[in-house]
């Protein structure tokens, strides 16, 4: 009898040891999956905010049939205040979103999870923040229409050209589209000799290697004394882009850049490629350009 009680006894150890386990592989694997969607620098959508965090973590108290504080977090909808609903978000502001803001606190009623439940990871919580610091968007197709179109997001940019600096098209057309292959940090690095045999593209510096930016140069032709255009100088990075249109390479699915995000790295250039616009902003000179349809009237003097 000792003998049959002590077997099951470490049977019982040994199930709840393993579940425990399974639990934490898990854990483990939502949060890989985030820090992966994070460092791609990729939108998000409220899917992915849905299957990583708050299906597990919330549903049980915040769904339809059993909505806690009025707060349904089942779809993106009511997560977003429709049908009475609570509304959690304000878009591109988490530090205003309940939602946010909840899964900040330590202790209190409005901590949330609520303190008897395991809490967030840290990748959960930066994942909210991130999301809806994006724009809150419900799917992240092109037909998206819970975010602002690119064109909006740049419109500040396109009328004050002057101030797009390395910041602003890292953030929107290199890390995006490009530093997947040519990074060293990208998720495939170095991919097919990207960076070894193409262009470093992996900081500020690196793009400069190779003719990769010349500043205020796009596309320029040098005539030789026999008349003929012979030579093209200016920046590599913008001609693969947009004149051969080589880059990215559309044969492993990636997909050449629209216009907007052309025009930004565009305007980038011919205003000297800078990398920081608030340590230069006060001594800003801008002079007429002639070609104004295209450059907003004023460049700044690379001289
Ligand atoms: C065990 C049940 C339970 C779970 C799990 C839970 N909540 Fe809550 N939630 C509550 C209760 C109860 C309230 C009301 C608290 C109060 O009295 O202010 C609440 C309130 C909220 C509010 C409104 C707070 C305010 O003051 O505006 C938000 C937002 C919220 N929860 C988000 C979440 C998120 C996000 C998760 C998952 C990460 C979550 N909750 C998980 C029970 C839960
Ligand atoms: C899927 C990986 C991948 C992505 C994404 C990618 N590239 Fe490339 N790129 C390569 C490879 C591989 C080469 C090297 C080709 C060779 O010369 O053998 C290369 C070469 C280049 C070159 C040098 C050759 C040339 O055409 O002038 C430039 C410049 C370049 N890439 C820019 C970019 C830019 C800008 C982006 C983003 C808009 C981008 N690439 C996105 C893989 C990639």
């Amino acid at each position: 009898m000792m003998k049959l009680i002590g077997i099951l006894f470490f049977t019982l150890v040994f199930v709840a040891c393993s579940a425990e386990h399974s639990k934490n592989d898990k854990k483990q694997n939502v949060d890989e999956r985030i820090q992966q969607k994070l460092s791609s620098g990729g939108d998000i959508s409220f899917d992915f905010v849905f299957q990583t965090v708050l299906q597990d973590n919330c549903l049980e108290c915040h769904s339809s049939s059993r909505s806690d504080s009025n707060v349904n977090l089942s779809t993106y909808d009511f997560t977003l205040g429709a049908s009475d609903f609570k509304s959690t978000v304000f878009k591109f502001e988490p530090d205003k979103s309940s939602l946010y803001q909840t899964t900040q606190l330590t202790s209190g009623k409005r901590a949330m999870p609520p303190s008897d439940r395991s809490p967030l990871s840290q990748a959960q919580k930066d994942l909210i923040f991130k999301w809806i610091e994006q724009g809150a968007k419900g799917v992240t197709t092109p037909g998206d229409k819970s975010g602002p179109s690119k064109g909006e997001l740049f419109k500040t940019y396109f009328e004050n050209p002057e101030t797009i600096d390395y910041q602003v098209v890292n953030k929107q057309v290199f890390v995006k589209n490009c530093l997947d292959c040519h990074s060293n940090d990208g998720l495939k690095p170095d991919f097919e000799g990207a960076i070894q045999y193409g262009q470093d593209m992996s900081d500020y510096k690196a793009l400069f290697t190779d003719n990769g930016i010349v500043p205020n140069k796009l596309v320029d032709y040098v005539v030789n004394q026999d008349g003929r255009l012979r030579k093209k100088t200016g920046s590599r990075i913008y001609k693969s882009i947009a004149i051969s249109q080589t880059m990215p390479p559309t044969e492993y699915g990636y997909k050449l850049l629209d216009g907007d995000s052309m025009k930004l790295l565009r305007l980038w250039i011919k205003n000297c490629a800078i990398e920081d616009y608030n340590s230069i902003k006060d001594n800003d000179t801008l002079l007429e350009e002639d070609d104004s349809d295209r450059f907003n009237g004023k460049v700044r003097d690379c001289s």
